[in-house]
């Protein structure tokens, strides 16, 4: 079924940010969502080193009103990076000035957060006619082997799209897009499942599976032909996940069990969660951060 499909590099990634971030009020009412730091990064340059460390030259963001603040992030610095040079502080200076060479980023708006489809829609004339893959803006990984790269790694060898999925308890179904599928293959490593379909935020009851869809995603250029025509679904927005159906049935879709964990940073368990699990792990103060939450009597 996959080895006569033509297959070009992976070398584009759409990150969606344009949404309102409305679960985290009132902390993203002027501030994107995007930009909350988690330690000392904002959320969304954790995703663009995801990128990076993955292979990908070409970052887009789907930017919107109110999200000005990202694109001067990931944008040069010269007062900043003149003031610490001047101060002595090349550390500093170095590190701000690498974070507008990690990658080469370009912009699109969407005027209205219409959904999550229509956000990666918007992005169709910079991605052209290649496979891309889509990191959602608000969403963490921690894995040595990124989740996008097992992705790619997953179309590179099949010629198809590849979402990533995570099992999550049968009750917390209803908080996500969830599979149904095929049975496990085992192929070089990696857990994938052939998709059969995809339902966005099923009752424990009703869900096929407790495969979650995560925020990752390897997807071919006919997506868009199938996003174009999705009509609004579920909260009157353009759905990913009924594109995906589409894509699935028309050309088939894998969902890859990617290694590593997934925090939903754009929730604000979530966001507490990676702060919690980033700041244990930084070498700068992770043992003095682990001794002080030892200390917190629970
Ligand atoms: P979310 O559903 O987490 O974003 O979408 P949201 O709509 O901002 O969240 P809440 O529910 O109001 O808190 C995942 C990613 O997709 C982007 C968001 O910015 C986020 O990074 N997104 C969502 C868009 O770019 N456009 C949209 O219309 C919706």
């Amino acid at each position: 079924m996959t080895q006569s499909k033509q297959r070009s590099p992976v070398r584009k990634a759409v990150l969606p940010a344009a949404g309102l971030g409305t679960r985290f009020l009132p902390a993203t009412k002027v501030q994107p969502k995007e930009m909350l730091p988690v330690v000392d990064k904002p959320l969304i340059q954790y995703v663009v080193e995801e990128c990076v460390a993955s292979g990908i030259e070409n970052v887009v963001i789907v930017t919107g009103r109110g999200k000005n603040a990202i694109e001067d992030h990931f944008d040069v610095s010269p007062e900043l990076e003149a003031f610490l040079d001047r101060k002595g502080r090349s550390d500093q200076a170095e590190l701000v000035r690498q974070i507008s060479n990690l990658v080469r980023f370009s912009y699109t708006r969407q005027k209205e957060p219409l959904g999550l489809g229509h956000a990666v829609l918007e992005a169709r004339d910079m991605v052209n006619n290649e496979p891309f893959a889509v990191l959602l803006g608000d969403v963490i990984t921690t894995s040595a082997n990124p989740a996008t790269r097992q992705l790619i790694d997953v179309y590179e060898e099949t010629g198809e799209g590849a979402i990533a999925v995570s099992p999550v308890p049968r009750e917390q179904t209803s908080l996500y897009g969830i599979v149904s599928t095929d049975p496990l293959v085992e192929r070089n490593g990696r857990k994938l499942y052939w998709i059969r379909d995809l339902v966005e935020k099923p009752s424990p009851e009703e869900a096929p599976s407790t495969l979650a869809i995560v925020g990752r995603y390897v997807l071919p250029p006919e997506i868009f032909d199938c996003l174009e025509r999705t009509p609004p679904g579920r909260g009157g927005e353009i759905q990913l996940t009924d594109g995906l159906r589409r894509l699935a049935k028309e050309r088939g879709l894998w969902a890859c069990v990617c290694e590593g964990k997934y925090y939903d940073a754009g929730d604000k368990l979530g966001f507490l969660q990676a702060t919690v699990e980033l700041a244990l792990e930084n070498a700068e103060f992770g043992n003095a951060f682990r001794a002080w939450l030892r200390e917190l009597k629970l």
